[in-house]
């Protein structure tokens, strides 16, 4: 056990100007995680703090947040790595918030919707499972890991300064039907993301890339986008 301060941000559009920090000290157990801190403030300190939360696992993406200045996953985040002697708190950049560290995600899931994230298939079912090789099979390895968090299109420079720019996620999630072998909407959603809007917004900062709390190469999909799109325009 030992104690620590957390500095989270609150704001209540209900009854307050603006936005400001609250400070919280007590003691944290040892192989609490920042989501287990975030419970123990709500359920024993003060119920009125706001956040998003589901798994406890790294599976939902509900609980990405920013701690001291890094998008992150909370209930990935071991509060003995956190480095510090205070613990900041802070809701996603870039998305509105609406109430301490819930922002409106309705532009990251607009974006995201712009991509078609689904299969489109043309020909007739096959009798079994649409069949597909190891090796095509393994080129989607890095995408299907994404959990929609979140934490890369938040930290990118691009989609702050214009939320109509799809992000590195749907991109992450263009790239995954794209580049799978049984759907048969390629030369549509190359179209797509071929766009100001889409791929040709991204200025290759690399954000995207430290951010993803599950290790995709956002900006490496986006090259590869690229290059499709170059490629299928030839
Ligand atoms: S590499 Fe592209 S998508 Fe990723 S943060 Fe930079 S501009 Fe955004
Ligand atoms: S690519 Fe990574 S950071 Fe972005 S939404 Fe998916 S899991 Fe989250
Ligand atoms: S609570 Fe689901 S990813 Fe953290």
């Amino acid at each position: 056990m030992a104690e620590r301060t957390f500095k989270i941000h609150r704001f209540n559009p209900e009854k307050d100007e603006k936005p400001y920090f609250q400070e919280y000290r007590f003691e944290v157990e040892s192989g609490w995680s920042i989501l287990d801190s975030l419970n123990h403030i709500k359920w024993n300190i003060d119920s009125s703090l706001n956040f998003r939360r589901s798994c406890r696992s790294g599976i939902c993406g509900s609980c990405a947040m920013r701690v001291n200045g890094e998008n992150a996953l909370a209930c990935e985040t071991q509060v003995k790595n956190v480095k510090g002697s205070k613990i900041k708190i802070e809701p996603l950049p870039g998305l509105a918030v609406m109430r301490d560290l819930v922002v409106d995600m309705e532009p990251f899931f607009e974006g995201l919707k712009k991509v078609m994230p689904y299969f489109v298939t043309k020909d007739s079912p096959p009798d079994k499972e649409w069949l597909q090789s190891p090796e095509d099979r393994k080129k989607l390895d890095e995408p299907i890991k994404c959990i929609l968090c979140a934490c890369c299109t938040a930290s990118c420079p691009s989609f702050w300064f214009d939320d109509k720019y799809v992000g590195p996620a749907a991109l992450v999630k263009s790239y995954r039907f794209v580049f799978d072998s049984r759907d048969q909407a390629r030369e549509e959603r190359l179209d797509i993301v071929n766009d100001r809007e889409g791929l040709w917004r991204c200025h290759t900062i690399f954000n995207c890339v430290e951010a993803c709390p599950k290790d995709i190469n956002c900006t490496q999909a986006i090259a590869e986008l690229k290059k499709a799109t170059v490629f299928s325009t030839v």
